[in-house]
């Protein structure tokens, strides 16, 4: 049994079929990519598996249980946890404070100093770069996505997706974040990775799928699929960065 598996997942807003019948499996253990050109639905099919909107059709199970329609804080608890292609901070707390929040909501009965300590030993992990103490709505950046993978791992989740978390990154912020991408997955928890960086996907995602307008247009083996021709026309051509 897979990990995370979508069958003829279908999302609309009004007219427009967003995620088109999508399926795939997510084996744990792996890091897994997903591309596709901009608008094609990568992060509304995130929502869909996170609990922030309901898909119109299909079905998700995560790590055994149907999840489909299941709400963010559900979904939070059996063990997802996700960054956002812009991050989404408490703004006027401080980061400590902010991965507190996530500790505490991940696992309602760590006593305060429990949090405390997870909240501590989360913002290390991710080598958060400013004193803990620093206000959310001080931080560049970089340090905001640091922090926003922080938020995401105080909750000890079995699954983390991720959405662009490399946009804006220079080479060798792209490096470190190899690497610590590689360290958390190895550490036991599988990941899903929506990404423009090819070199960043090429690097470290054993399969790889790709959505345009919605559909799932290739899916496989990430080397084989980045090579596959409709898969260059539908997007590499644009986006391509090595
Ligand atoms: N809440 C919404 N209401 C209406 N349309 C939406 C909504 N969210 C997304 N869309 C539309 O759904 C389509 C898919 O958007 P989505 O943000 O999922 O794409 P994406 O693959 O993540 O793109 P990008 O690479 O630019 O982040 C787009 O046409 C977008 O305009
Ligand atoms: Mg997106």
């Amino acid at each position: 049994m897979a990990l995370l598996e979508l069958s003829g997942v279908t999302k609309r807003f009004g007219g427009l079929t967003a995620v088109n019948n999508v399926s795939f499996n997510v084996e744990a253990g792996e890091i897994f990519g997903l591309i596709g050109p901009n608008g094609a639905g990568k992060s509304t099919l995130l929502n869909c598996l996170a609990g922030l909107t309901k898909p119109n059709a299909g079905t998700i199970r995560f790590d055994g249980h149907d999840t489909t329609g299941m709400s963010a804080d559900k979904m939070c608890r059996l063990g997802l946890g996700r960054t956002f292609q812009i991050p989404r901070p408490f703004p006027r707390m401080t980061a400590f404070e902010n991965v507190v929040v996530s500790a505490a909501f991940g696992d309602p009965h760590l006593s305060r100093s429990g949090v405390s300590d997870r909240a501590l030993e989360m913002i290390e992990y991710v080598e958060f770069p400013r004193p803990v103490g620093t206000l959310a709505n001080h931080l560049n950046v970089v340090q905001l996505k640091r922090l926003d993978l922080a938020r995401a791992l105080a909750s000890k989740p079995k699954l983390l997706l991720l959405d662009e978390f490399a946009a804006g990154l220079t080479p060798s912020e792209l490096t470190d974040i190899a690497k610590l991408l590689r360290r958390i997955r190895d550490d036991g928890t599988t990941i899903l990775m929506v990404e423009h960086v090819m070199r960043l996907i090429l690097d470290l995602c054993g399969n790889l799928s790709v959505l345009q307008y919605g559909e799932l247009i290739a899916h496989g083996n990430a080397t084989t699929v980045a090579q596959d021709p409709r898969v260059r026309e539908a997007y590499l051509g644009h986006n391509y960065i090595l």
